[in-house]
């Protein structure tokens, strides 16, 4: 009887007689000997078939079987120390699923990025794309167990929203039964309104920006993590901030070391990021980039160099404080000391990989609240219900959004924010 092997499970198989089921990632012959690279989606392992041991006309065919043919694969499991897992398969039968045609797009030679993108669908089955899409999915595990141990709702808000949330440019219209609306650029907003009813709230989904970037960092379809939280202040969210990136990253490092290897990361400077973190406020920061040659002036926007040059001072993720009122977002709580600037940061990562984290604290008062809402030319009768929250047991409180992408773009060390999602949408590609 072959029992059912997880690749990524082999230590429990020992010489035993095991079956994968999986797909022949690569294959090479020498004589009588056939070695099979064979993926489960779990992990890689090699089979070895001798033409001895095995049924001669299968052998034949396996010899000239494609790439990425789906097989079941029979044998016993062998310890081997050259193997990167340990072990590889004896293999005494191979079922053939499905003969793969023979004009496998991706081979295993090097291709151009373009090409490979618009292969997304296949390029995902290869060993790197694989080690990230799995950092992925343990930083979305991890990310919702930090907020389920510390006691915080996930309230999902809506996708399409009657006005824009974040800024009036950039936003994605859609005809709604006639009726012009958009798809949401941050659930901030409605997380305002839940964290009223549940104290301390997350969202997690997808958000959308009709940004014409085309920079490594920007997508126009990506995921945020954004939690909002009732009598929380400037200073307490900061504090929140920290210890969250900190649990992300150093359980990451601990669960994950493989899909790093994988990914011949480097991890020292993931192995620091550890709160406290250091900070800067935005003034003291134009002053340092002008220190150093930087043609900038007080309240013009920081573009990737100048970011990547504040990080490259640090060796934490660093925090830009108290940044012009006139540059954020009109829901941003004025500082009572400096009324020009404003109680939130930015988080920006370490190795050039920019802002991860946007916060701040919220104005509460409703009458500041439509001050600036006039300012910014904002119709009042679609944000109603948001000024509403103003009205009925308005608290100070609290929050910040989180990129995944850019997070695990950052994690991983990899060169282009396309590759930390399983099918990006940027400003040049919505295939596949
Ligand atoms: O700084 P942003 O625009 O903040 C907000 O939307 C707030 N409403 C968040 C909040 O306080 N609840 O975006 C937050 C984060 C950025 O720091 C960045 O990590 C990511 O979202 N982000 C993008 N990621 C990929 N592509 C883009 N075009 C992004 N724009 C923002
Ligand atoms: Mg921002």
């Amino acid at each position: 009887m072959y029992k059912d092997l997880r690749i990524d499970r082999a230590n429990e198989f020992e010489d035993e007689k095991v079956k994968i089921q999986g797909w022949l990632y690569n294959k090479r012959s020498r004589g009588k000997i056939i070695f099979l690279q064979i993926r489960d989606g779990s992990g890689f392992i090699q089979g070895v078939m001798m033409k001895n041991h095995v049924d001669q006309e299968l052998f034949n065919e396996v010899k000239t079987l494609p790439q990425e043919s789906s097989i079941e694969v029979f044998g016993t499991l062998q310890k081997d120390d050259r193997s990167s897992i340990g072990y590889e398969v004896f293999v005494d039968e191979v079922k053939i699923i499905q003969r793969a045609e023979d004009d496998y797009p991706i081979s295993l030679k090097e291709h151009g990025t373009d090409f490979l993108m618009d292969h997304r669908h296949l390029w995902m089955r290869t060993p790197k794309q694989n080690a990230i899409l799995r950092i992925r999915d343990e930083v979305n595990f991890l990310i919702r167990q930090y907020f389920r141990e510390q006691g915080f709702i996930l309230t999902e808000p809506p996708i399409i929203t009657p006005a824009s949330c974040e800024g009036t440019t950039d936003l994605f219209e859609i005809d709604y039964f006639g009726e012009k609306v958009y798809l949401s650029q941050t659930g901030q907003l409605y997380a305002e309104a839940t964290a009223m009813a549940f104290n301390k709230v997350y969202t997690f989904g997808p958000t959308f920006r009709a940004e014409k970037s085309k920079t490594r960092k920007h997508m126009n379809e990506f995921w945020m993590i954004e939690p909002e939280m009732a009598f929380v202040d400037f200073e307490e969210n900061l504090k929140v901030q920290e210890e969250f990136v900190e649990y992300v990253v150093q359980n990451l490092l601990k669960n994950k070391p493989k899909e790093l290897e994988v990914l011949e990361r480097d991890t020292t400077s993931l192995e620091k990021v550890k709160a406290p973190f250091p900070r800067i406020t935005y003034t003291n920061a134009i002053k340092m980039l002008q220190e150093n040659e930087f043609e900038i002036e007080w309240g013009d926007d920081f573009g990737a160099p100048h970011e990547t040059f504040i990080a490259d001072r640090f060796d934490k993720p660093v925090f830009i404080t108290h940044f012009p009122a006139e540059m954020k977002a009109f829901y941003m709580q004025p500082d009572p000391k400096d009324p020009n600037v404003i109680l939130g940061a930015d988080l920006i990562a370490p190795e050039g990989y920019g802002e991860i984290i946007g916060g701040s604290e919220r104005i509460h008062d409703k009458d500041l609240l439509l001050e600036k809402m006039e300012k910014e030319g904002l119709p009042k009768e679609v944000y109603q219900w948001y000024i509403d929250l103003r009205k009925y047991g308005s608290v100070p409180h609290s929050g910040f959004g989180l990129g995944l992408e850019r997070t695990v773009s950052w994690i991983c060390g990899i060169d282009h924010i396309r590759q930390s999602i399983p099918f990006a949408r940027t400003l040049n590609r919505v295939y596949p």
